[in-house]
């Protein structure tokens, strides 16, 4: 079955104000959007639920975090259990910004995907290499270990909720979106893995998407891509031109 074309908008600790907010629901309500296209916008968690009672009902609305107990005392924290409460289908896990600012490892990443799935939660699930990594020629490898942590923890039929998504960090919010080329190639190396270490049906059928300084200029020629199925998008996804990404294979 063919994947269904996916684009995540992660607004991260973003806008700065409820009439901003307020003003980016307005823009996404009224624009014009691939009806073929899943598309999930990811507000700060203050917002999540203000954000998913105003959008269109065919946005769906995540989390950007969650912890991997129900409740009790854990300042600061969101339960996957609350946000099921609070019907956010939703949530974010691994990404960059929280292994490298909160320092967050693959074993706590997988073990909040566990909890996630536990409850229903359907999880966009980071990884990506760093500059250094990179040009050590360790993309694969490190992709590999940071999903390798989260296959341990899985079933096969979880897999169904998950949505990997590729962000190499030296293009996270640099404006050095990668070629079409690493894109792929990254992409290839991730869905080889996952045959290989889940199962070819499984490697067959999860999207496998894009982040990192992705645009309105460069978004069509990577939607192109054989392995490539949608995007996470930071800072385009606040203006206008996420409305052309969501609809780059338009
Ligand atoms: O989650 C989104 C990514 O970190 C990409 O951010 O589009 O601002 O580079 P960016």
């Amino acid at each position: 079955m063919a994947r269904q074309f996916f684009v995540g908008g992660n607004f991260k600790m973003n806008p700065a104000s409820r009439k901003d907010k307020v003003a980016l629901v307005k823009l996404l309500n009224e624009a014009e959007l691939d009806p073929n296209t899943e598309v999930v916008i990811s507000p700060p968690a203050l917002y999540l639920i203000p954000v998913k009672e105003s959008i269109r009902k065919d946005i769906k609305v995540a989390a950007q975090n969650c912890y991997f107990k129900d409740s009790g005392a854990f300042t600061g924290e969101i339960s996957p259990a609350q946000l099921v409460d609070s019907e956010i289908p939703y949530v974010i896990l691994g990404h960059s910004e929280r292994r490298t600012l909160f320092h967050e490892s693959s074993k706590v990443v997988a073990q909040k995907t566990r909890a996630a799935l536990d409850k229903g939660l359907s999880i966009i699930l980071c990884i990506g290499e760093t500059l250094n990594e990179r040009e050590a020629g360790e993309t694969a490898k490190v992709c590999e270990e940071q999903l390798e942590a989260v296959v341990e923890v899985l079933k096969e039929s979880d897999w169904s909720k998950i949505v990997v998504a590729y962000e190499p960090v030296w293009a996270i919010g640099t404006g050095k979106v990668a070629t079409p080329q690493q894109a792929q190639e990254a992409h290839k190396d991730i869905r080889s893995y996952l045959s290989k270490a889940v199962s070819s049906d499984v490697a067959g059928a999860t999207r496998i998407i894009y982040g990192g300084s992705v645009n309105a200029g460069n978004c069509k020629e990577l939607s192109t891509l054989p392995d490539v199925d949608g995007f996470l998008v930071g800072g385009a996804s606040l203006k206008p031109e996420f409305v052309q990404i969501v609809n780059s294979k338009k």
